[in-house]
């Protein structure tokens, strides 16, 4: 993947094209570490990143005017790229000023004064193509590439990605060097798709999932074996079966087998104890947070999913727990999505977006009354 990554970055680099690529798994895969490597990659390759990570409230104008300035700033100190650099600043002012009036959110220094007609519509869709095809001509006169590392993509809203798409369809219509690198849950590749129906063509989705087995072994025995100590063949096949290979888990579980051996080396026993305290430490911390967010209604929806199992489930078996029909139960589905806890791999489907989340549930929500509560 990483190597995969840094081959459309070089190219992007020498000035030919290469598709935007949006990283989509699940909780816990290993989505941000790998974006962070991959970003790392590219600034040891010569090329000028901007990382943002789409919170929930706040608008992609927002988070990108500051990052992008900053790189601007960046690039304005090499002397060929300067003038247009400088021109980009200009853009970046005049974009921050005209769209203040809707995203009140903007918060950004200006250093130049806007030049009248670039990028200041106050159009979000018009003035991004603008400013990302001014920023990519500097970049281009600095003979790097810029790339935008994005986290948690699912998070910017229909009308705000379908800009970005746009304005990095138009960079690379130009040949300009403008990459996107975005991560994102599994719900990310729709909402691209529908935002702007070309999107699947202008990127690529790799899917990050658990790791493979030999993978996952490494990950719990490399570690103990760096700090001197061991661990026996059953104990790591048992980490490894109860994790199912997600990275998160398995990082839990190696640091609770740790905590719980005496000597070494670690004994599927320390590993069976482990085994209760990760899962009260992920209980308070990892489900914990995502349900706390939840109202009323959205935890029992979820709560009848667990019912059927892992998933995917479709909508009428859930409804149906529910005693209620597909219809009535939209909005709350919607809303689930919408916060990143569940998605649609296919029409009609539903299925958790955090690994393990229906047991979770049946632990927290137990007994027969959750239907009533
Ligand atoms: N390849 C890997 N091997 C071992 N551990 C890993 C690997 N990738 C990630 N991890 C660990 O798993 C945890 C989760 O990774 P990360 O935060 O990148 O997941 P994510 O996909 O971004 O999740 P989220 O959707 O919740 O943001 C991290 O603490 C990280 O250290
Ligand atoms: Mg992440």
């Amino acid at each position: 993947m990483r190597d995969r990554v840094r081959v459309a970055l070089a190219r992007i680099k020498s000035g030919r094209p290469a598709k935007s690529l949006l990283m989509v798994g699940l909780r816990g895969v290993g989505k941000t570490v790998l974006l962070d490597r991959m970003r790392e990659d590219a600034e040891a390759a010569g090329l000028h990143t901007i990382r943002i990570e789409a919170p929930e409230t706040r608008s992609l104008p927002a988070i990108l005017a500051p990052q992008l300035r900053q790189a601007l700033h960046r690039l304005s100190q090499i002397e060929r790229a300067k003038a247009l650099a400088q021109r980009a600043l200009r853009a970046l002012a005049g974009f921050a000023t005209a769209l203040k009036v809707k995203y009140g959110d903007i918060e950004v220094g200006l250093d130049f004064d806007p030049e009248r007609g670039l990028a200041d519509n106050g159009d979000l869709e018009h003035d991004l193509q603008v400013l990302l095809v001014v920023a990519g001509k500097a970049a281009k006169a600095a003979e790097t590439a810029l790339a935008i590392f994005a986290d948690e993509l699912q998070y910017v809203g229909e009308e705000d990605l379908g800009a970005l798409i746009t304005a990095l369809h138009r960079t690379a219509q130009e040949g300009l060097p403008v990459v996107l690198v975005g991560a994102g849950l599994p719900q990310l590749a729709g909402q691209t798709g529908r935002a702007k129906s070309y999107a699947e063509r202008l990127f690529d989705f790799p899917a990050i999932s658990q790791l493979d087995a030999n993978a996952a072994r490494t990950a719990i025995v490399k570690p103990i074996r760096d700090q001197g100590a061991d661990i026996t063949d059953e104990a790591v096949d048992r980490i490894i079966e109860v994790t199912r290979r997600y990275p998160y888990f398995l990082q839990e579980w190696g640091k609770h087998a740790w905590d719980a051996a005496g000597s070494s080396p670690i004994t599927l026993d320390d590993v069976e104890k482990a085994s209760a305290t990760a899962i009260a430490a992920l209980d308070e911390s990892f489900f914990r947070v995502r349900f706390d967010r939840l109202t009323g209604l959205e935890r029992k929806y979820l709560r009848a999913m667990a019912e059927l199992g892992a998933g995917p489930h479709r909508s009428g078996d859930i409804a149906a727990q529910l005693d209620r029909n597909v219809t009535s139960l939209g909005p709350t589905r919607a809303q689930l999505i919408a916060k990143g806890m569940i998605w649609s791999p296919n029409f009609g489907e539903t299925a958790f977006t955090v690994p393990m989340f229906d047991e979770y549930l049946r632990r927290i929500m137990s007994g027969d009354d959750w239907r009533s509560r």
